[in-house]
């Protein structure tokens, strides 16, 4: 890095200070007073009352009643794993990103895969996303590429996103179902929405069941900006791909699994790290040059498309292998804090308008999921970069700063760091033009919502669209109304005729009579007559 110190502390490194060395030691109270007996309460006689005296008694259970924080509002349920990152060679000509300059370098990282929808112990193999979220402790400070194991998502603007969560949750009255897209707020939903036609085709898909974290591919779905060091900016698509490929369950196994080890992915995750076979995904990259923006027949700010792979061939970049297990879930993986601000010198955003808006949410959950304004100072979100600045005090305040000033500018020493310049590596917003009237309105370059789904399903093999077909009659053939059904029957005929007549005869929908597009007549692999033996089920 350009003027990255030297030096730096690994993550490890970094963490190992902070670990407990429990087996030289007497039990204690929190302050440190020796201990003689933690099974019987002080009390008046031995069958009297216990005493407000007892201090260790209050103090023991006082935090036991404290010990629970607020689950994620989504994502709750995950497991993670540490390792590390290094990049094949050198992408300076696109980005100036420190972690992507040498492959002799090799960048500590945390890892965190996750269901979305169920709550923090619901089962792992559920039909669901599955996030993939990789914080990067670099040089330079703190990457988080927090992305799904799908390409697309279900809104185009973050705006809607309590709504889209609140439709997916379990409904209010009854906190049913956990983690599963067979209820009627979510279809509800999804068909007044057909911007989610693509993703929810996805979601019926055997990509909502993966096998393993270890054989799930990873998106950072956004296109995002590379700038370079002369400023040049390049637009770039992230994608993981697991050295193990990319494997699912099908759904009668992951229904089986999820009643006998509702572990299983995340047992799968740890048992590997521990027997030393460490899960390996490489890193590739779709890059636009800015000049190519309006190229396509949809828009790059728009995150439920993607840019297909034989329009902008993958040129993979970098290896990351997770090769520890953390320590202690809650302290780590529950604590972990990524943000999709997180960002470095030579990475920026583009103005799509979910990232714009998850660009504030994450930050703000935080504030309440951690307690308060110093969660960056827990052992797994410190970054190995120093920290420097005029923000002080707060709940939880673990750094001591010395100095009479904690403001700038200041004449009288300590809280006014200097201020780096690009050269010194600070980061610079990217110089975009921005011109416009105020207004809340959706482009039209983003009203295809069909295209892209259709493309999809043209792409599976016929095993592959009986599974599809079968999901969608399980999860909407539990829906009670049956408008909603029609509803998204009536969506599934605009992106193909068979899979629209097919998922009707299976739900009790009068099929749609003629196809919505012209093209859905043509001749496609047939499905099979017989039912998908899962349809039962
Ligand atoms: C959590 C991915 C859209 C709000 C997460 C996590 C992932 C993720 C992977 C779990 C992080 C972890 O393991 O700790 C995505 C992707 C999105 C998306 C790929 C779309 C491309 C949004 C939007 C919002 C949002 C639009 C809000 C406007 C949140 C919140 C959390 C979360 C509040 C919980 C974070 C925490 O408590 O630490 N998301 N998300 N997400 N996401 Fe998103």
């Amino acid at each position: 890095g350009r003027s990255a110190p030297e030096g730096v502390p690994g993550k490890q490194e970094q963490l190992d200070p902070l670990r407990d060395r429990a087996e030289d030691s007497y039990l204690t109270t929190n302050f440190g007073t020796r201990v003689d007996d933690t099974d019987n309460s002080l009390s008046v006689g031995e069958r009297g009352p216990t005493l407000l005296e007892d201090f260790h008694f209050r103090e023991k259970v006082t935090h036991f009643d404290h010990e629970r924080i607020p689950e994620r509002v989504v994502h709750a349920r995950g497991a993670g794993a540490y390792g590390t990152f290094r990049p094949y060679a050198s992408l300076a000509e696109y980005t100036k990103a420190d972690f992507l300059q040498d492959p002799g370098r090799e960048t500590p990282v945390f890892v965190r895969f996750s269901t979305v929808a169920g709550s923090r112990g619901s089962a792992d193999t559920v039909r669901d996303v599955r996030g993939f979220a990789t914080k990067f402790y670099t040089r330079e400070g703190n990457y988080d590429l927090v992305g799904n194991n799908f390409p697309v998502f279900f809104i185009q603007d973050a705006i809607k996103f309590p709504d889209f969560v609140h439709a997916v949750k379990p409904e209010p009255p009854n906190e049913i179902p956990q983690a599963a897209s067979a209820h009627d707020t979510f279809w509800d939903f999804v068909s007044l929405q057909p911007e989610s036609m693509h993703v929810v085709l996805w979601l019926m898909s055997d990509r909502a069941l993966p096998r393993s974290y270890r054989m799930m591919q990873g998106f950072g779905v956004h296109t995002f900006r590379f700038v370079n060091a002369e400023g040049r900016g390049t637009f770039v698509k992230f994608h993981w791909r697991p050295a193990l490929g990319t494997h699912s369950l099908v759904w009668d196994e992951a229904q089986k699994i999820a009643g006998k080890d509702p572990d299983f992915n995340r047992r799968d995750l740890w048992d590997a790290i521990e027997r030393g076979d460490f899960p390996e995904f490489e890193l590739s990259v779709q890059l636009v040059p800015e000049e190519d923006e309006f190229a396509y027949d949809f828009d790059l700010l728009d995150p439920t498309k993607i840019i297909p792979e034989e329009v902008v061939p993958l040129r993979p970049i970098g290896k990351m292998v997770l090769n520890k297990n953390p320590d202690n879930f809650f302290a780590e993986t529950e604590q972990v804090a990524f943000h999709t601000a997180h960002v470095v010198p030579g990475i920026d955003f583009t103005n799509d308008p979910l990232l714009q808006g998850r660009n504030f949410s994450y930050l703000d959950t935080q504030l309440i999921r951690l307690g308060g304004p110093n969660f960056e100072q827990l052992p797994v979100n410190r970054p190995v970069a120093p920290v420097r600045n005029n923000q002080r005090d707060g709940y939880g305040q673990h750094r001591i700063h010395p100095g009479q000033a904690a403001y700038a500018p200041n004449s009288l020493g300590g809280g006014c760091p200097a201020l780096a310049s690009p050269d010194a590596g600070a980061y610079t917003h990217h110089q975009e033009r921005v011109d416009g009237v105020k207004i809340r309105k959706r482009s039209e370059s983003f009203a295809d919502h069909y295209s892209q789904a259709t493309l999809f399903w043209n792409s599976m093999a016929g095993w592959e669209k009986e599974h599809i077909v079968a999901g969608y009659r399980f999860e909407l053939g539990k829906v009670l109304s049956m408008e909603v059904r029609e509803r998204t029957v009536g969506r599934l005929n605009h992106i193909d005729h068979e899979l629209a007549t097919r998922v009707a005869e299976g739900i009790g929908v009068t099929p749609p009579a003629e196809p919505a597009v012209a093209n859905h007549g043509r001749s496609s692999p047939a499905l099979s007559q017989a039912n998908s033996p899962t349809d039962s089920i």
